[in-house]
């Protein structure tokens, strides 16, 4: 028996290092080996004379000496097939591929998004509101009835054709119609395009965009609102911002605070972005003044609040280094596609 495994491995090794490239040559292997007069055929043909004790022992090895050989078969087939198939085809995978031109968010898209996705993870769900507004949603809920000075602080554009319409001034409109919808807890960031009638110029414009925020419950404190903003400066500034609040008025909130961040083009040395102060004051804010929930509906000994608003321009001016807030709205595509890769 032992000259049948010498055999075996010898026409192993032949098979192995067979490496027949075409057509012909592997057919010739195929008769050779699998053929009905192949060598394989041949040497399984050896079994009868192979002692019973060892039938089984030899029929492994014959079998997977035959496995063997129509793997090696069948490799040489597909090595074919795919040599045939490159050859064929007009397809040439070494040419450049033609480049896909990608669009780009907006400066002001990425800016509110990752304002957004700062408060998300505080557990603040995204609300919207109508740009076209009545009166009531956007000055008299707030707490600035009709002749109240306050609403000179904001230069309306009105729909002529109702005097009751306009554009609104701020995101604040949301707030109220959240509020009326009477589901309290309350936990919303609310972004949107606001209207000022403003000379358009480098530093202000007839439009622009704020984020709301509005957080109603029983128990919202003063302490909430810090804790929430100083969260806010940190993730979006940096971890060695520092913050402060200014004392302020909003006809909204009561008490009300304006809170600044230090200056980080200059680090709050002083410098022409930061008037030579150290300070940028990014948002306003306060408790939601008692009027402005039972305006809503709300019970007002109950249920207490903070609100805040921010511009987003301001923001996305400094943090891409832009000089001009026309050029957010121009559309001009030299200054739009260099937002491609920004986050
Ligand atoms: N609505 C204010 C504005 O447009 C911003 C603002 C200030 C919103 C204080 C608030 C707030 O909710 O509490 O200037």
């Amino acid at each position: 028996m032992e000259h049948l495994l010498q055999q075996i491995e010898e026409y192993k090794k032949e098979i192995a290092a067979f490496s027949g490239a075409d057509e012909k040559t592997i057919e010739e292997f195929r008769i050779k080996w699998l053929g009905t007069k192949g060598l394989v055929k041949t040497i399984m043909g050896e079994m009868k004379n192979v002692p019973n004790e060892k039938k089984k022992e030899f029929g492994q090895i014959l079998n997977e000496f035959k496995q063997f050989t129509e793997a090696k078969y069948e490799e040489l087939k597909a090595s074919l097939n795919s040599e045939l198939r490159t050859k064929n085809s007009e397809l040439d995978l070494s040419l450049p591929g033609d480049p896909m031109p990608l669009g780009s968010r907006h400066p002001i898209s990425l800016m509110t998004n990752r304002i957004i996705s700062i408060f998300q993870r505080l557990g603040f769900a995204v609300a919207e509101g109508p740009e076209i507004e009545d009166d009531w949603h956007n000055f008299t809920a707030l707490n600035l009835p009709e002749h109240h000075p306050a609403r000179d602080m904001q230069d309306t554009f009105y729909v002529q054709q109702n005097p009751d319409w306009l554009l609104r001034t701020h995101t604040s409109n949301i707030q109220i119609r959240e509020m009326k919808k009477g589901k309290l807890p309350i936990r919303i960031i609310c972004p949107g395009r606001v209207y000022r009638n403003e000379t358009v110029s480098a530093r202000s414009h007839c439009f622009f965009h704020q984020v709301e925020g509005l957080y109603i419950d029983e128990n919202v404190s003063f302490a909430d609102l810090k804790q929430t903003l100083y969260f806010f400066a940190k993730e979006m500034y940096g971890h060695d911002v520092k913050i402060r609040f200014r004392p302020s008025y909003f006809p909204f909130t009561e008490p009300s605070a304006e809170m600044d961040i230090s200056c980080m083009l200059c680090k709050g040395e002083g410098c022409n972005v930061c008037k030579k102060t150290g300070w940028l004051e990014i948002l306003g804010s306060g408790m939601v003044h008692p009027n402005v929930l039972s305006n809503c509906g709300i019970d007002s000994n109950k249920y207490t609040g903070f609100a805040f608003g921010m511009g987003i321009e301001r923001p996305a001016l400094l943090k891409y280094g832009i000089n001009d807030i026309r050029l957010f709205s121009e559309n001009d595509i030299r200054f739009l596609k260099q937002f491609t890769s920004a986050v």
